[in-house]
């Protein structure tokens, strides 16, 4: 049975990327071909990677083994790369690891190196037909506005750390005011007890019969951002994907937003 489809937002070219994607941080390429089989069985259209994961080639065997249209899935992977020369030879080594002629987006993973030389790289491979769409991850303040002045191609995507706890309003709004759409990593900050059992969260997840997970993701997708949740388990890949049959009211989008604490969770940008 084809599962029912994802709802999209669109790159600024018109390319469709789902609004809830698997992400597959921290999960060997063992793993990863047997996770993202199951996840697209289920009914993922959108799968995040990048180079230093290490597991592009389980990516790239686990779409081969769905026989899916290459067309049908939204893929992303991201560089991991000094300059334009490393990153022009990486994107055609994550191409033959993903066992695909291009990718739908591939990212800067972070603002290190030499950026302008890496995103020419980019830039290029979005012409050669390598990338349909080209952006940046962990992007914030000067240097995105740096790269901004330099970049040819403006980036699509910059997807950084987001959820209640750390909810980067005033980046959204950059974001958008130059048509880039901010995509969230960590949207449950990789499963922290303190986020799933936050009070706010559990009561409106009460009232709406669903699990403090779904909740989250569903305000954050709610605010125009996109997910990429990771998980091992069936269920909840199931459950992350059951989040477009409720909304939450002005309100509890509101008593979410006062849970910002403006810090990250992780310390690394
Ligand atoms: N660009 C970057 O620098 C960057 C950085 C970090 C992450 N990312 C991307 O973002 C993706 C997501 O981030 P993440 O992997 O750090 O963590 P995450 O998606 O925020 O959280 C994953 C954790 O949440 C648990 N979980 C997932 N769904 C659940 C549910 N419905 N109910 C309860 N627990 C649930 C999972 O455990 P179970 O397996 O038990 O479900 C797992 O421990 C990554 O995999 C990666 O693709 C990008």
């Amino acid at each position: 049975m084809t599962p029912p489809a994802t709802p999209s937002i669109e790159l600024v070219n018109g390319t469709a990327m789902p609004m809830v994607g698997y992400g597959t941080y921290r999960t060997s390429s063992a793993k990863t071909e047997y996770a993202v089989r199951e996840a697209l069985e289920i009914g993922y259209r959108s799968i995040d990677t990048a180079q230093c994961y290490g597991n592009e080639d389980g990516v790239g065997r686990a779409l081969a083994a769905s026989e899916l249209p290459r067309e049908e899935v939204f893929l992303t992977t991201k560089t991991w790369t000094n300059g334009y020369s490393d990153t022009k030879r990486s994107i055609d080594r994550s191409l033959s690891d993903l066992r695909t002629d291009y990718v739908d987006l591939l990212l800067v993973h972070e603002p290190t190196g030499d950026i302008p030389g890496i995103y020419a790289a980019l830039e290029e491979a979005l012409q050669e037909g390598k990338a349909r769409g080209i952006g940046v991850s962990n992007f914030i303040g000067d240097v995105l506005d740096d790269l901004l002045k330099s970049a040819r191609v403006k980036p699509m995507v910059n997807q950084v750390e987001t959820h209640p706890y750390r909810q980067q309003v005033e980046l959204q709004k950059r974001c958008f005011n130059d048509g880039i759409i901010m995509e969230s990593w960590s949207p449950l900050v990789a499963g922290s007890r303190s986020l799933l059992r936050d009070e706010v969260i559990g009561r409106i997840a009460q009232v709406h019969e669903k699990s403090p997970a779904q909740v989250v993701l569903r305000w954050l997708v709610q605010r125009g951002i996109p997910v990429i949740p990771k998980t091992l388990n069936a269920e909840h890949m199931r459950a992350n994907l059951a989040i477009f049959d409720f909304a939450l009211t002005k309100g509890e989008m509101a008593e979410v937003a006062r849970l910002d604490t403006g810090q990250s969770q992780f310390g690394w940008w």
